[in-house]
């Protein structure tokens, strides 16, 4: 309990799944919490991303715990999207502690490398690896200037390993590892600390609106069941990960007790990526 008290933390795409672990994990923890997502589909994302109401979902179940919300809706593809936001949250909050860059599509996939588009290609890039990068760009001068902050970047085992058919999504969660590793030296002696986390597979758990196994079954073209069968063989543990144990970490990222932590990648994956 209170391991965020005092501390103001922003999530990107927290109208769901990871997300809104993350942002529920923070309240209960007495955080300030800033909630937001794109409110609306990208071109070229083959699956819908969150609605208005999803956001709302976040909202209220993080008010529910007691804390303090801002909404705001902003695409991480937009700079001035993004601009607006720091600007609303700061006219708020007047600080930012710990940033959550969550945000992300899984799709487009399910085909081999040179089977891409440039369009493909390019919009995962943009939203897996320039999104964190611009959160980074207005972000880090707020927290040089506190002189402390913690930025969370929630990459994947796919940043870690190859996944077949998937070459656009595990080049932009390989990007977010070196974003991680070379912010983090940018920033050590502002007392900024830059981490990632890398989620093995991930369930999809309704209770948070959970839906990247079906994305990913939908990408390789198989049913849901299938996929789930593929991702419980694959991990050591024999039980895949929930939402809640990534926003488990991205706490203890974000709270005091990690502070001589920065520039690390850690896995929570239930043994996915041990061999
Ligand atoms: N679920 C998994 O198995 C898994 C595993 C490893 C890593 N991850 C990563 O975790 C993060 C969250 O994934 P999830 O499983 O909760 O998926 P999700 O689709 O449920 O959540 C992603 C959120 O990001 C938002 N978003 C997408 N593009 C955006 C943009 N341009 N601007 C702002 N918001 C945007 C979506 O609307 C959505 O709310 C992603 O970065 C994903 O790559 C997921």
């Amino acid at each position: 309990m209170n391991r965020l008290k005092n501390k103001v933390v922003l999530i990107t795409g927290a109208g769901r799944g990871i997300g809104r672990a993350c942002a529920l994990a923070a309240a209960k923890e007495g955080a300030d919490i800033v909630i937001s997502d794109v409110e609306k589909n990208i071109e070229d994302v083959p699956y819908d991303l969150s609605s208005s109401l999803q956001l709302e979902k976040t909202e209220t179940d993080c008010r529910n715990f007691g804390a303090s919300v801002l909404k705001i809706f902003a695409d991480v593809t937009k700079i001035e999207e993004i601009s607006a936001m720091i600007q609303e949250v700061m006219d708020r909050f007047g600080r930012i502690d710990v940033l959550i860059n969550n945000a992300g599509i899984g799709a487009p996939a399910g085909k081999a490398t040179h089977e891409h588009t440039e369009k493909e290609w390019k919009v995962l890039i943009n939203v897996n690896l320039s999104g964190p990068w611009r959160m980074i760009k207005m972000v880090a001068p707020i927290m040089i200037n506190q002189n402390c902050g913690s930025i969370i970047n929630i990459a994947s085992t796919a940043g870690l390993l190859g996944y077949k058919h998937f070459v656009g999504y595990v080049a932009s969660k390989h990007g977010v590892i070196g974003l991680t590793k070379s912010a983090a030296l940018d920033y050590a002696l502002n007392n900024v600390r830059v981490n990632a986390i890398c989620p093995g597979p991930v369930f999809d758990d309704e209770d948070v609106d959970g839906s990247m196994t079906k994305v990913v079954a939908d990408s390789l073209g198989i049913q849901l069941g299938e996929q789930e069968e593929i991702d419980l063989q694959s991990v050591a543990m024999g039980t895949v990960v929930s939402p809640n144990d990534v926003a488990d970490a991205a706490v203890w990222l974000g709270s005091d007790e990690s502070l001589r932590v920065t520039g690390s990648s850690i896995t929570v994956d239930a043994g996915y990526s041990i061999k």
